[in-house]
């Protein structure tokens, strides 16, 4: 497919940041801004009531994008914990008036979902595992899939679990630990908790060739290895030739988080693999891009895309 434009729901966060990136000299991009505000070079800020699908439709109309992907929402699992009905709304009720207004309007849509949907008792999990959300964000994020499955029946729905570099008001967990390396600071890491994550570009990309082949439903996009919290932690000191010794190991067992999180959210992305025709990449190949990444700019860029 040629050049589309592209409407990113959640334009000042990490994914939506990173995606943009990723796309811009390839296709127009238009952030959608909430509260806080997006100054990023080569992509469009625009204004969407998520919560009215009346004036949505309007704005869509008017911007007419090929495909809106969704990626907005309340992403800390405690304070969705403590704010359940609020995690209900911005999970769960905008995510189905997206689905709902580009259904209207037959516009391709991709929903962010998430690896959190289970209870880590079987993983790695393949798209037709049971769920068995742990807590309200997990909850959320699963009514979130069967909704826009139900509004949108052409949606693209992607469970993933992410790192790319963040902004100044929004550190992501790769960015987490490379600047504590990088003070000196130690850091304790769950050895007993294992997920698959993948770079927020190679999502992208993956989740874009997925649409254009026209898949719907839901799909794994993750990365090749299956990590602890900890072996990830050292592979990415190690990459970036950081104290690998500042890293500690930590238990989940033993912590006192306030939602109880999955011990395993690995996922499976052999369908999706099928499809492209090729694997998704580990962290070794994600940790080069990531330092590739920095050294052009990237990260210094987006530190400064996003402001109060
Ligand atoms: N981060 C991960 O590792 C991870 C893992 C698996 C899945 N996911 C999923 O991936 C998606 C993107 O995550 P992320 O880490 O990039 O998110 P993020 O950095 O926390 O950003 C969330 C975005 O959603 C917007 N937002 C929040 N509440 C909103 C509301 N009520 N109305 C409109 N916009 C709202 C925020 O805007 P303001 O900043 O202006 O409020 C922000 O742009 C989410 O759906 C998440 O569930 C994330």
């Amino acid at each position: 497919m040629g050049r589309q434009r592209i409407l990113i729901t959640g334009g000042s966060g990490l994914l939506a940041l990173n995606w943009a990136c990723c796309m811009r000299s390839e296709h127009e991009i238009h952030l959608a801004q909430h509260v806080r505000r997006i100054n990023l070079r080569g992509v469009q800020v625009t204004s969407l009531a998520l919560d009215s699908v009346e004036t949505m439709s309007r704005q869509l109309a008017r911007i007419r994008p090929d495909l809106v992907v969704h990626t907005a929402g309340m992403t800390s699992v405690d304070e969705c914990e403590r704010h359940p009905d609020m995690a209900h709304h911005a999970n769960a009720i905008l995510a189905r008036n997206v689905a709902e207004v580009c259904a209207r309007l037959g516009i391709r849509l991709i929903h962010i979902s998430t690896d959190h949907l289970f209870d880590g008792k079987n993983g790695p999990y393949t798209e037709d595992a049971v769920p068995k959300p742990l807590n309200a964000y997990a909850r959320t994020k699963l009514l979130a899939e069967q909704r826009v499955m139900k509004a949108h029946a052409g949606a693209l729905v992607i469970r993933t679990n992410f790192f790319g570099w963040g902004h100044a008001l929004r550190r992501s967990f790769s960015d987490w630990i490379l600047y504590s390396l990088r003070d000196d600071q130690a850091l304790t890491m769950f050895d007993d908790v294992f997920f698959t994550p993948i770079l927020a570009d190679r999502l992208a990309d993956a989740a874009h060739r997925l649409a254009d082949l026209g898949a719907k439903g839901v799909y794994n996009v993750a990365g090749e290895d299956r990590v602890s919290k900890y072996e990830f932690a050292l592979r990415l000191a190690r990459a970036f030739s950081l104290p690998e010794v500042l890293v500690q190991h930590g238990r989940i067992a033993a912590s006192r988080l306030l939602a109880e999180r999955p011990r395993d959210m690995s996922l499976d992305s052999t369908e999706a693999r099928k499809l492209l025709g090729a694997n998704m990449g580990g962290t070794a190949e994600f940790f080069d891009a990531l330092r590739r990444q920095d050294e052009g700019g990237r990260r210094e860029e987006l530190l400064a895309a996003v402001s109060e």
